[in-house]
């Protein structure tokens, strides 16, 4: 398995309180143990400007925020950690694990939002070096599972209506749908079982991917 991590990118997305953080330790722990290097980072945020990006975009003051900043900034993040970190990782021939990607941004801005899937891509299409990753991996959960796992208090994107976060999880599978390289993972199980589930799906992926 070792040679199939190495400089790979891999994305782990999902609506909110999906189990993501869970499920990146755990494929995490598994690679280590495959003897690659991982490194992971979450976006938005990871580097110095991300972070600052990341507070802007998620505090609810900012409630007078247009949808086109709101997607401008997560690409303009996204733009900094490829050049800071991933960039570097990759050509160390770390496995490089993501908490969220373009993806997100097709799911909320583009689906969610109504601006649109095709739109948003064509826009990372210019604002990005690379858009796609060598693979996604989408935690599928449903709204009522998702809230009972969310038990802090809500940030500006948290506190976005139910219907955008239904819509949010329509994106996701939507996405899934245009692309063999996006899998999605059914996660409203235990964790041990999804960790399982993403495995297995990830070996049967990486097989196919070499056949
Ligand atoms: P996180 O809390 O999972 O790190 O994600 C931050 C929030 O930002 C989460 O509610 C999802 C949202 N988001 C978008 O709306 N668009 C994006 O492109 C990304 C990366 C995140």
């Amino acid at each position: 398995m070792k040679k199939k991590f190495e400089s790979k990118f891999i994305v782990l997305d999902g609506p909110d309180g999906c189990g993501k953080s869970t499920q990146t330790a755990k494929l995490v722990e598994y690679i280590k143990n495959a003897g690659v290097e991982v490194s992971t980072f979450r976006d938005p945020g990871s580097t110095t400007i991300g972070e600052k990006i990341r507070a802007i975009l998620l505090d609810p003051e900012n409630n007078l925020m247009d949808d086109r900043t709101e997607l401008l900034l997560y690409m303009a993040s996204r733009a900094q950690l490829w050049r800071e970190k991933i960039e570097p990782a990759l050509a160390a021939g770390n496995c490089v694990i993501l908490d969220r990607w373009v993806s997100s941004t097709c799911a909320y801005q583009g689906f969610a939002g109504g601006i649109g899937i095709g739109k948003v891509l064509d826009i990372a299409e210019h604002s990005l070096e690379r858009v796609w990753p060598d693979l996604t991996i989408i935690l599928d959960v449903n709204l009522a599972t998702a809230k009972a796992r969310m038990n802090r208090e809500y940030d500006r994107m948290e506190q976005k209506a139910a219907e955008y976060h239904e819509n949010v999880r329509a994106g996701f599978l939507k996405l899934a749908e245009l692309r063999k390289d996006i899998i999605v993972v059914d996660a409203g199980d235990a964790a041990e079982k999804v960790h399982n589930e993403i495995i297995r799906k990830i070996k049967k992926y990486l097989v196919k991917r070499e056949a």
